[in-house]
């Protein structure tokens, strides 16, 4: 039985910020962020947008098409998470009317955890074949201001639906792990904003996702010929480019950037989504290729801290009849542009998820975080 990702969807936020006004008032060369980096802009949240109506908005386009009844269980995987108890995924329940008899759970290691849900997904569609699981990523990446990590902001989200004859990718069994305890970039409970050492960040990817590789490789004999394609996690879209030479020179082979090109579209407009980065990856590839079907995804995911897994999927023979590329494109240019100052004045107003705060409606999203009373976030459709 093929099981795998059946449909996706995505959202990003209503603000979006170019690098080259940043470039412009740091007084830096805008090409540090379009080639050093790889990246054009990043999507910023408007303050009454969140993980979790971006994790619903993508959920709804999915689910429209979809029988909800056969949904046992909602993973919803992310760093920025809004709250140390309760799962992001239950918001989900109330505002898409989910049926109350299906489990929701929240999934943590940085950018990794997306993966996690993934595969939990498809070990549960395997028990259970006629049930189809909701798998959520959905981040907002946000740095401080004035520091390395500030062009390297985002915020997304990809909503996929895992089940028995997938109609996009199928999964198949067997990952390469790696796991070591490294302090690249960690946030703690009182922090909005991560700590990250940058180049350790860099080494601790490229040895982890490296190590991934050799785990699986030897496990399933497997050799970088067996893959068509390769999809990264993407801090940065410069990043897979430096993680394909670094697997080059590991295996003594050379590899051609065209196993990559194609998947760094999205990213490179929306920065970095953290756990839905390697999903924008799948989604900017499917997107623009027609010529898939059949071939075989590698998948690198990492979260600092760190975790790496590189796992395998097979493109679905009628996938071009079940994507909508489209609607990313109307994502992306549905953004409202910042200027400077508007962006560091929605950076310092940021409220901590412990404030009490109300909002106004800024964006014709389809959900809305109304604010925090008494603790508690509200959120409406709107
Ligand atoms: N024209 C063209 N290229 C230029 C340039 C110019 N004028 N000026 C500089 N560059 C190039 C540099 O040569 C460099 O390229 P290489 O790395 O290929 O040599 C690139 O631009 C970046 O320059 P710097 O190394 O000087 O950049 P920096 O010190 O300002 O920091 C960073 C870069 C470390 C990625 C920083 O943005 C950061 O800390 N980001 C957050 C951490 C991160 O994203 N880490 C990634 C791995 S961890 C991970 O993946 C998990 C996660 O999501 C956080």
């Amino acid at each position: 039985m093929k099981i795998g990702i059946h449909d996706l969807e995505v959202a990003t936020s209503h603000y979006v910020l170019d690098l080259d006004t940043l470039a412009e008032h740091q007084g830096i060369d805008p090409n540090k962020y379009r080639l050093g980096l790889g990246q054009d802009a990043f999507s910023m949240p408007a303050p009454d947008e969140d993980i979790v109506t971006m994790a619903a908005e993508a959920a709804q386009k999915l689910l429209a098409r979809h029988d909800v009844g056969q949904v046992r269980q909602v993973l919803f995987a992310t760093e920025s998470s809004v709250d140390q108890s309760k799962a992001a995924g239950v918001y989900l329940h109330e505002l898409l009317g989910l049926p109350a008899n299906v489990r929701s759970i929240e999934l943590k290691q940085a950018c990794y955890s997306g993966t996690a849900a993934l595969q939990m997904a498809v070990n549960a569609v395997a028990r259970n074949p006629e049930e189809q699981i909701l798998v959520i990523t959905s981040d907002v990446a946000r740095y401080a201001l004035d520091t390395g990590g500030e062009p390297t902001q985002g915020a997304g989200a990809v909503a996929m639906l895992i089940s028995a004859d997938p109609h996009l990718v199928e999964i198949e069994p067997g990952s390469g792990f790696h796991t070591s305890d490294v302090n690249d970039f960690w946030r703690p409970n009182d922090s909005t904003t991560p700590f990250v050492d940058g180049q350790l960040s860099l080494d601790a990817y490229l040895n982890a996702t490296t190590s991934a590789w050799d785990d699986l490789a030897a496990r399933r004999a497997l050799h970088l010929e067996d893959i068509d394609k390769f999809l990264h996690h993407q801090p940065f879209t410069k990043m897979a480019r430096k993680q394909l030479v670094a697997l080059g020179e590991h295996t003594g082979t050379q590899l051609s950037e065209d196993l990559i090109e194609e998947s760094m579209s999205y990213n490179r407009a929306l920065g970095n989504t953290y756990t839905a980065s390697l999903y924008f990856a799948l989604t900017a590839q499917l997107h623009s290729n027609d010529q898939l079907a059949g071939k075989r995804l590698g998948f690198f995911s990492y979260g600092s801290g760190a975790v790496a897994e590189f796992f395998t999927g097979v493109v679905q023979e009628h996938y071009r009849d079940h994507i909508y590329p489209d609607h990313v494109a109307q994502q992306l240019q549905d953004r409202v542009a910042l200027s400077y100052d508007e962006y560091r004045g929605l950076h310092q107003a940021y409220a901590a998820t412990s404030q009490t705060f109300s909002t106004q409606p800024t964006t014709n999203a389809p959900f809305r975080l109304s604010g925090v009373t008494e603790h508690q976030r509200r959120y409406e459709a709107q």
